[in-house]
């Protein structure tokens, strides 16, 4: 056959065949038909060893010719095919930036957490240390060593849990005091978060609720001591013009005792449904760390003293939120507990 007509041929082969072509995967089976190694051009080169030396130049030349058009050809068509393809996977992956996003509910801290941090952030900034004791201790951290008469009403005064004969659940953080005090030596400023259990029920207790502990162990600490730190915690938690009074109390590891309350911070002190009219509300038990309790952790009355204070958590934040019943802390029903979200 006439070179010249193979030419045309492939020409037209070629044409046909990319007519309908919609892949660049197909393209390149098709470039590889013509232009491979075993394809129809090659196979056209290799025929240039059979014809007479002199005409091979100018076949070679035509031959040439003919690779490169049919490369550039296919070389369009990639790019226009690969383009079509792009637009293809654009419109298919396509995202509606206007839809509005799937929102997950936020949490909110429970008001119990947002005052234990409120508290620990006070006291952080006096310079107090957390140290947090076991929920199950025995007699010894949670009585004895507290100084509780031997009688049994004054031993059980807080309704204890007993797991056992001489194992039961902590009724006060006042316990994890005989754990700092045996283990440190002062000067000791000690936080004391934890939740204790007493077998009482009603709009104002649980059986289990939480409280914070502080312990303050030095050369020369006095009840002044205590009432100045009292005077900046209740500025900080319930509003700067709070003011905080002492009334003499009972508590068988502090001597003296004090009850702590606090100027009502909803009527400045004239009296209103909050403090009952009194002006003054009840917040936390404090005193001077009795004297026995020290010897009996090894701690020498004659040259330190120190003070310890107990609240509790829920009461705080009862207080603080106007919350009126305490078992909202603990029914987790989210919508009440949405409403501390700040
Ligand atoms: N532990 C006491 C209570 O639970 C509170 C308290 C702590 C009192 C520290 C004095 C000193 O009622």
């Amino acid at each position: 056959m006439d070179v010249n007509e193979k030419i045309k041929l492939i020409e037209e082969q070629i044409e046909s065949a990319v007519n309908d072509v919609k892949s660049s995967k197909t393209l390149q089976e098709i470039k590889m038909r013509f232009l491979g190694k075993t394809g129809e051009i090659s196979s056209m080169m290799k025929y240039m060893r059979e014809v007479p030396p002199e005409q091979r130049p100018s076949l070679g030349k035509v031959l040439n010719v003919l690779r490169e058009k049919v490369e550039e050809r296919f070389d369009k068509l990639e790019t226009a095919i690969k383009e079509l393809e792009l637009k293809k996977r654009y419109s298919e992956e396509k995202i509606d930036v206007t839809l509005p996003a799937l929102s997950s509910p936020d949490g909110a801290y429970h008001p119990n957490t947002l005052i234990k941090n409120e508290l620990i952030s006070i006291f952080a900034g006096m310079g107090f240390e957390i140290f947090e004791g076991p929920e199950i201790e025995n007699d010894y951290y949670n009585i004895t060593a507290l100084n509780t008469p031997k009688d049994p009403p004054a031993r059980d005064m807080q309704d204890t849990f007993y797991l056992a004969e001489d194992l039961l659940l902590r009724t006060q953080t006042s316990a994890g005091q005989i754990r700092v005090m045996e283990n440190k030596k002062p000067p000791i400023k000690i936080l004391s978060p934890g939740k204790v259990y007493r077998s009482d029920d009603d709009a104002t207790h649980s059986p289990m609720f939480s409280q914070m502990e502080g312990l303050v162990v030095d050369k020369g600490i006095t009840l002044c001591d205590l009432k100045g730190m009292l005077d900046e915690f209740a500025r900080k938690i319930f509003g700067d013009s709070v003011k905080t009074r002492l009334r003499p109390s009972y508590f068988p590891f502090t001597e003296p005792s004090v009850e702590v309350d606090v100027s009502c911070f909803e009527c400045g002190g004239k009296g209103c449904r909050l403090c009952k009219g009194t002006g003054w509300i009840e917040v936390l038990g404090a005193g001077m760390v009795n004297r026995r309790v020290l010897e009996g952790c090894g701690i020498d009355p004659d040259e330190y003293t120190g003070f310890a204070f107990g609240m509790g958590i829920e009461r705080i934040a009862m207080l603080k939120y106007g919350i009126n019943n305490m078992k909202l802390l603990f029914e987790g029903d989210t919508r009440f507990l949405k409403q501390f979200k700040d």
